[in-house]
């Protein structure tokens, strides 16, 4: 086979056979195709699109790149829940251990947050003494135990899908359907869970601010994960709006810690029983009672257990801010418009998250959100408040806020937050 060959036939518009792009997959992984090339392929796979013959067999081509784990011999059906990415987005936190509640085992290899969105594992590397990284004993060891382990996801899972992602991000590649779909598809089929919820986002806070396009990648991965024998069904989530109160790290772990006290923003309620709903549903306990869960401690005792299991301290205070900013309302009225982008990024600028892959996150950064759309305030009541570390950072965080939150005469009409379910 030849690289070359292999850009052409996409650049025109066609389908590459089969071996041709396994070969391409392999190649690249091994050094023999150079970033420059599988770059060009990238692009035009961008501008061409793919079939999804050549969806699965690229998606497969990375899963034959690494590991493929298994839990069989586990004694308990698995299920796994990813997110697409946006603001303000902890639900991973308390959903493992709520699902887990019910004796189902919730594999959650998870990632760092880059640039805007944030991730499980720096939210959670907030807690004193939490370990992100566990051996695949340890890993198999606490699912048998507690039933939720939230940790990095190993190199050996999809190392094609490493080096090809990097790629995407420095060529203007990443918001390619077929790269997006196989790029989380072959690590969550590597990773061998039993079933898979995907929770899809749309609007302004997500990669794809457009509902077709979103709704398009849901079908793609519903589609891969089916074929590959993992039971996969998708939420279509709102992110227009960043997800409960707490934009950060170590905030949105208080908020996490909230909705398994029982309490906590409804948006994150309402999102994180929607998807353990969905996820019991496919490890075959459609009766499961969620809510009780959360309001009788089960859920909580299991997110202990799972904190303690990695060596972190669950009753242990949390980072603090050393400086805060407080915004308060100009007028009264009622939030109208909380543009996520915006304030994902002023929380990113505040330290909440990193530039560069090798950067490190202030715990304690982000932003704490005081009202909502839909909210009524009175003039002077706060809005939001800024948290961080050097006070030379709120003004570029406010500069990236300006325009980004609204407040009107009427109440907004109230958007649904699951917008469908594919399946
Ligand atoms: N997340 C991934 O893991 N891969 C992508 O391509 C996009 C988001």
């Amino acid at each position: 086979h030849d690289a070359v060959d292999v850009i052409r036939a996409k650049r025109d518009g066609g389908a590459v056979p089969e071996d041709a792009l396994r070969w391409m997959v392999d190649a690249y992984t091994r050094g023999y195709v150079a970033d420059s090339q599988m770059a060009a392929f990238a692009m035009a796979v961008l501008l061409n699109g793919m079939t999804r013959d050549e969806i699965r067999v690229m998606t497969d081509a990375m899963i034959a790149s690494g590991e493929r784990m298994s839990f069989a011999g586990l004694g308990k059906p698995t299920v796994d829940k990813h997110s697409t990415g946006g603001v303000g987005d902890k639900i991973t936190l308390p959903l493992a251990p709520l699902v887990a509640a019910f004796g189902v085992a919730v594999p959650q290899l998870s990632g760092r947050g880059l640039g805007h969105t944030g991730g499980t594992l720096d939210k959670l590397e907030s807690i004193p003494g939490w370990r992100a990284a566990l051996s695949n004993e340890e890993m198999f060891a606490q699912l048998r135990e507690v039933g939720a382990v939230i940790c990095a996801a190993g190199s050996g899972l999809a190392p094609a899908d490493k080096k090809l992602y990097a790629l995407r991000d420095v060529t203007g590649t990443v918001e390619a359907i077929p790269l997006i779909a196989s790029s989380i598809m072959s690590k969550k089929i590597a990773e061998g869970t039993d079933s898979l919820v995907l929770d899809v986002k749309f609007g302004s806070g997500a990669f794809m601010r457009d509902v077709d396009r979103a709704r398009e990648l849901a079908r793609t991965m519903v589609a891969l994960g089916t074929d590959s024998g993992v039971a996969t069904t998708a939420l279509l989530t709102d992110m227009n709006t960043p997800l409960g109160l707490a934009i950060g790290n170590a905030n949105e772990v208080r908020e996490s810690v909230e909705v398994l006290e029982g309490g906590g923003p409804a948006d994150v309620v309402e999102l994180t029983v929607a998807l353990a709903r969905e996820m019991l549903t496919l490890a075959g306990r459609p009766d499961a009672d969620v809510e009780a869960a959360l309001r009788d401690g089960r859920a909580m005792d299991c997110w202990r257990a799972m904190i303690r299991a990695q060596d972190g301290d669950p009753d242990a205070a949390l980072p603090e801010p050393r400086e805060t900013h407080t915004v308060t309302a100009p007028a009264a009225g009622f939030v109208t418009r909380v543009e996520a982008l915006p304030f994902g990024i002023a929380a990113w600028r505040l330290g909440a998250g990193r530039a560069r892959a090798e950067d490190s996150v202030l715990h304690a950064a982000g932003i704490d959100l005081h009202a909502k759309p839909g909210d009524r305030v009175e003039a002077g009541q706060p809005l939001f408040t800024l948290l961080g570390q050097d006070e030379a950072r709120f003004a570029r965080a406010l500069e990236a806020v300006e325009g980004a939150w609204e407040i009107g005469p009427e109440a907004p009409a109230a958007d649904p937050l699951v917008l469908e379910r594919i399946t």
